[in-house]
C-alpha cells in the first residue's frame, strides 16, 4: 500500500499535492510519506507480535534523516554497513545500541568507530574479519559482539544482482563452515558471540525462499545457541514490494483481495516464519529495507521536450539516471503517471533522461497518456535505492527531497548546489594561472 493517490485530477502524497510542491521546490524531486513509512512499519511489528524482535531499517536503502527519525521514533533500529551509515543513524536520532554493522570490508577504523558507539552487533562475514575485530577490540579494551553472517546457498530466485544467499556471492560464510568458524571464534579474545545472521537477497515476493533458508538454519541457530548462549537471531532483509500497476493500490483493503493475497504481506510473511523461529527462543532481528521506504517515495520530475523518430515516442525529462538508476542499473519497472491526469489518447512512450548514456531510461515502449513539455509525471515506488544511489554524473546536482505528513510537507534535504558538486577540486599547483 502506499499514499500516492489521485484527489479529483491532481495526484497528491497524502494531503498534498504533487504540483505544488513541484512548483514550489522544482524537479527531479523525491516526495517521501511519512504515513506510508510508519503503516508498513506498524504492520510488520505487529505481525512479528509473536515474537520477541527488532526491526532494523536497511538504512542502505534510504538514508535521509526525516526517514531515519520517523523510523527511529517508532522504535526501530538500523542494519548499517559503514562507520557512515552509523553517524548518520546517530544524526538522524537513531540509538547505536540498536545498528547492526554488515559488510564484507569494514575496516580498522570502521570497526574502532562502531566499537565505540556500543553497537548491537557485528555482522561478520570472514574469518579474517573476526580476527581483525577480535585484535582492534583488544587494543581498544572493548568487547566486541560479533554473529556471523551464514550463507545458507538458497537461491532466492531474484535478480542477479541482488541475490546474496547462494556460494556464487561474496556475502556471509558457507553453511558448512559455519560451526568450526564460531569453535575458532570462542577462542579469540574479547569477542561475545551473541547471535547468528543470514539474508537471502531483496525483492523477494514470494515467502518460499525465505521458508527454506529459515527452515535449513533455524537448528543451526539452535545448536549454536545451546553452545555458545545466544540473544538473537537475525533474518536479514528483503521482503518485495509491488512495483507494477497491476497489483498496486493505495487502499488498504486491497490487502485482503484475491491479488494481494498472491504477494508477500507481513502477515503472510510472519504466518509462514513464526512457527519455525518461535521455538528458538531467541530474539528475532528483521532487517527490511525496501519494505519500508520503496512505496513511501517518488521522483517528480519534468517534460522537457518530446521527440518523434521515426520509430519511436520519445519523453524526455528532466530526471535522469543519476537520480534513479534502477531501470539502467537492474531493468526494474517504475509506474509513471502524470501529476495532473487528462483524458485523452495513450501513446507508447519512452521516457529518458537528459544523461548522454543509451542507459539513462526509465520506461521503454511503455503506454502512457499524451503528455507535453512542462507537464510533470511521478515515478512512483522509487523510495528505495532511489535518491541513495544518487550520484554527479554529468556535473547534475543531487535532487532536493521533501517529507509529507498529512497536509504538512517540509525540505528534508536541500537540492544540492552546482559548485558543491566540485568542492574539494583544484587545478594541480603547476596548472596556476598567472
Ligand atoms: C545484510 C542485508 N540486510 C538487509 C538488506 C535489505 O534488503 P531489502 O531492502 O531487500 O529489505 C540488505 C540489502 O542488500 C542486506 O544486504
Amino acid at each position: 500500500m502506499h499514499s500516492f493517490r489521485y484527489v479529483g485530477r491532481e495526484l497528491c502524497c497524502e494531503g498534498v499535492s504533487l504540483s505544488a510542491l513541484a512548483k514550489k521546490h522544482g524537479t527531479p524531486l523525491y516526495v517521501y510519506s511519512q504515513g506510508t513509512l510508519t503503516g508498513h512499519y506498524t504492520g510488520l511489528d505487529q505481525a512479528l507480535a509473536p515474537l520477541e524482535h527488532l526491526i532494523c531499517f536497511a538504512m542502505k536503502s534510504n538514508s535521509n534523516l526525516a526517514v531515519i527519525r520517523t523510523l527511529a521514533d517508532l522504535g526501530a533500529g538500523f542494519d548499517t554497513v559503514s562507520a557512515g551509515e552509523i553517524q548518520r543513524a546517530v544524526a538522524g536520532g537513531g540509538d547505536p545500541r540498536k545498528c547492526v554493522f554488515a559488510g564484507v570490508g569494514k575496516s580498522e577504523e570502521e570497526i574502532a568507530y562502531a566499537l565505540s558507539q556500543d553497537i548491537y552487533c557485528f555482522n561478520v562475514e570472514s574469518e579474517a574479519e573476526l580476527r581483525r575485530i577480535s585484535r582492534v577490540a583488544v587494543r581498544r579494551r572493548r568487547i566486541a559482539p560479533v554473529a556471523v553472517r551464514v550463507n545458507p546457498n538458497v537461491d532466492a530466485g531474484t535478480h542477479a544482482k541482488i541475490t546474496t544467499g547462494t556460494y556464487e556471492n561474496k556475502f556471509g560464510i558457507a553453511f558448512e563452515q559455519v560451526e568450526g568458524v564460531y569453535a575458532r571464534a570462542a577462542r579469540l579474545p574479547n569477542l561475545r558471540l551473541r547471535g547468528l545472521q543470514m539474508h537471502i537477497g531483496s525483492q523477494l515476493t514470494d515467502v518460499e525462499p525465505f521458508r527454506l533458508a529459515v527452515a535449513k538454519v533455524a537448528p543451526l541457530a539452535a545448536r549454536l545457541n545451546a553452545r555458545y548462549g545466544f540473544d538473537f537471531f537475525s533474518i536479514g532483509g528483503g521482503i518485495g514490494i509491488v512495483y507494477r500497476p497491476a497489483l498496486a493500490s493505495a487502499d488498504p483493503a486491497w490487502w485482503s483481495t484475491r491479488e494481494g493475497r498472491a504477494i508477500l504481506t507481513p502477515q503472510r510473511y510472519a504466518d509462514t516464519l513464526v512457527p519455525l523461529l518461535k521455538p528458538l527462543g531467541l530474539r528475532i532481528l528483521v532487517e527490511p529495507g525496501r519494505f519500508l521506504s520503496g512505496n513511501a517515495g517518488a521522483l517528480v520530475t519534468r517534460v522537457e521536450y518530446i521527440k518523434k523518430t521515426g520509430r519511436k515516442h520519445f519523453v524526455i525529462v528532466d530526471a535522469a539516471m543519476n537520480d534513479l538508476i534502477r531501470p539502467a542499473f537492474y531493468d526494474s519497472y517504475h509506474e509513471i503517471v502524470p501529476l495532473t491526469r487528462r483524458g485523452g489518447a495513450v501513446v507508447s512512450s519512452d521516457v529518458v533522461g537528459p544523461i548522454c548514456e543509451s542507459g539513462d531510461f526509465f520506461a521503454k515502449d511503455r503506454p502512457l497518456p499524451r503528455v507535453a513539455e512542462g507537464d510533470h509525471l511521478a515515478l512512483l515506488s522509487a523510495g528505495a535505492y532511489g535518491s541513495v544511489m544518487g550520484s554527479n554524473y554529468n556535473s547534475r546536482p543531487l535532487a532536493a527531497e521533501v517529507l509529507v505528513h498529512g497536509r504538512k510537507s517540509a525540505v528534508v534535504r536541500t537540492r544540492q548546489p552546482v559548485e558543491q558538486i566540485w568542492a574539494g577540486e583544484a587545478p594541480a599547483p603547476w596548472q596556476q594561472r598567472r
